[in-house]
C-alpha cells in the first residue's frame, strides 16, 4: 500500500501536530541554554517518596493498585480532590469528580462530548496548543478572544460571540500557558456573565493555580461562581507532583459529567491505578501542602531573576508578562520582528525560546515568545538573558 489517506477519518484530516514539538530537541542540548521547556523541572519530582509509596502500593494494595479501577477514579482520591477544590473556592463532593488520564485527556473527552464538526471554541490568544489540538482534532473551528494584562477582554468575546455561535469557550485564568497571565475575578464575572448572556459552556483549565509567587494573587477558581452550571473545571497534579504520573481532574454539573464518564470508559476504561494511587496517599498522608511550598520556593528565584534580566536588557525594546506564577512569561517586542526566523541564529548563540505565533490561532503574535524559567540554574539564566538580547542586537557583549 502507498498511502493511506483514504482510510483516514475525517478528523484525523483535521489533526494538528503542535507547532512547538519541534522546538523540543533543543531542550536537552546542554550547550543551549533553553528557555523553550514547557515541563516542570524533574528537581521538584517528590522522587523519593514516590518511589517508596509506589513500592507499598504495589506490595500492600495490589488488588487496587495492579488492578482495574472505577471509571470516575480512585474513591478516596477524588474525596481528597474535592477538599482540594474547596480550597479552590469550589464547594463540591466526591461525585462530582471524575479522575482523568491527565488534564489533556478532560480536554479531549470535553471534545469529544460537546463538539460537532465545525462547533466554535473560542480560545485565548494566545492559547495552550495541546487545547487548540484537542478541538481541532474533532474539526472545531476556532475563534481567537483578545487578551490584556487583566485576562480575557470581555468586548472582544461580546464581538466573538455576537457574530459567531460559540459552543465552548476554553481558558486558563491562573498564570496561563503561554503567557503567564493571570485573570482578575472581576473578568472571571464578565466572562461568566457572557456565557450565559450567550449561552455557551465555558472549559476552565487550571494547572498552574497553586504556582504562586507572589503576596495577594486572587486565584479563586471561576468555578466558585458558576451558579448556571456551565463551567467544566480541569484540575491536574502534573505541575505541583510529577506530570508522569498522569493524574488529572473534571468537576462538572453532574449531566455533563455522567456523559464524560461514558466517553471515558471507551476511551480507557480507567486512568492508570498505579499513578492514582501513588498520588492518593501522598495527598491522603497531608504531603501535597509542604510539596507545593517546596515546589513554589524552587521556581520564585528562577522567575525573579528571569525578570530583573529582562529588565536589565531587554527595557526599551519589548514588554512582557509579570509571571506571578506558573512557568512562564511571555514577552513582545516592539518591533515587528518575527521571532521564528531568529531561532536558528539564538541557537547558533546558546540559548532557545518558543517562538509565540503557534499560540495564536488567528495568525498574529509573530513578534513575541514563550520564556519559562523553570529549567536553568540561576547563573545560566542571566547568560541566557544576555546571550537572547545580543542575538536581537539589543545588547553588547
Ligand atoms: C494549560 C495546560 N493544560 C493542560 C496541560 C496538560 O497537563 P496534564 O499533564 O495534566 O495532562 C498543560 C501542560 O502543559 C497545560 O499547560
Amino acid at each position: 500500500m502507498t498511502s493511506y489517506e483514504s482510510f483516514f477519518s475525517r478528523d484525523a484530516h483535521s489533526f494538528r501536530a503542535s507547532a512547538i514539538r519541534v522546538f523540543a530537541k533543543l531542550i536537552n542540548d546542554p550547550k543551549i541554554i533553553s528557555f523553550a521547556g514547557g515541563v516542570p523541572n524533574p528537581d521538584t519530582f517528590p522522587a523519593e517518596r514516590i518511589a517508596e509509596l509506589a513500592a507499598r502500593v504495589v506490595r500492600e494494595k495490589r488488588a487496587v493498585s495492579l488492578q482495574y479501577g472505577p471509571t470516575r477514579g480512585l474513591p478516596r482520591l477524588c474525596e481528597s480532590i474535592a477538599k482540594i477544590m474547596s480550597e479552590r473556592g469550589v464547594a463540591c463532593t466526591s461525585d462530582d469528580v471524575l479522575t482523568t488520564t491527565g488534564s489533556q485527556q478532560a480536554l479531549d473527552l470535553i471534545a469529544h462530548t460537546i463538539l460537532d464538526p465545525g462547533d466554535v471554541v473560542a480560545v485565548e490568544l494566545p492559547t495552550y496548543i495541546g487545547g487548540s489540538a484537542s478541538f481541532f482534532a474533532r474539526s472545531a473551528t476556532l475563534v481567537g478572544v483578545q487578551q490584556d494584562d487583566e485576562g480575557i477582554v470581555p468586548e472582544s468575546l461580546r464581538e466573538v460571540a455576537s457574530k459567531t455561535r460559540i459552543k465552548l469557550l476554553y481558558t486558563i485564568p491562573n498564570f496561563q500557558n503561554p503567557s503567564g497571565r493571570l485573570m482578575t475575578q472581576q473578568r472571571r464575572g464578565a466572562v461568566l456573565q457572557l456565557a450565559e448572556e450567550f449561552d455557551f459552556l465555558v472549559i476552565e483549565d487550571d494547572p498552574y493555580g497553586e504556582l504562586v509567587y507572589v503576596d495577594g494573587a486572587d486565584t479563586t477558581a471561576m468555578k466558585s461562581r458558576d451558579g448556571q452550571g456551565r463551567v467544566l473545571y480541569l484540575g491536574s497534579f502534573s505541575k505541583v507532583l510529577a506530570p508522569g504520573l498522569r493524574c488529572g481532574w473534571i468537576v462538572a454539573p453532574p449531566a455533563l459529567l455522567e456523559r464524560l464518564e461514558i466517553a471515558k470508559q471507551a476511551a480507557d476504561l480507567c486512568s492508570g491505578m498505579l499513578d492514582q494511587s501513588i498520588v492518593d496517599e501522598l495527598v491522603a498522608n497531608g504531603e501535597l501542602q509542604p510539596q507545593i511550598a517546596r515546589v513554589r520556593d524552587f521556581y520564585r528565584g528562577k522567575r525573579g531573576i528571569l525578570i530583573e534580566e529582562l529588565e536589565k536588557h531587554f527595557t526599551s525594546h519589548a514588554h512582557w508578562t509579570s509571571a506571578d506564577g506558573g512557568l512562564f512569561t511571555f514577552l513582545t517586542l516592539n518591533d515587528n520582528v518575527d521571532t521564528a526566523s531568529k531561532v536558528k541564529e539564538a541557537v547558533a548563540n546558546g540559548v532557545a525560546y518558543i517562538p509565540g505565533g503557534p499560540f495564536f490561532v488567528d495568525g498574529s503574535g509573530a513578534n513575541t515568545m514563550r520564556l519559562t524559567f523553570a529549567k536553568e540554574s540561576d547563573e545560566r539564566i542571566r547568560t541566557g538573558v544576555s546571550r537572547l538580547a545580543h542575538v536581537f542586537g539589543f545588547d553588547e557583549r
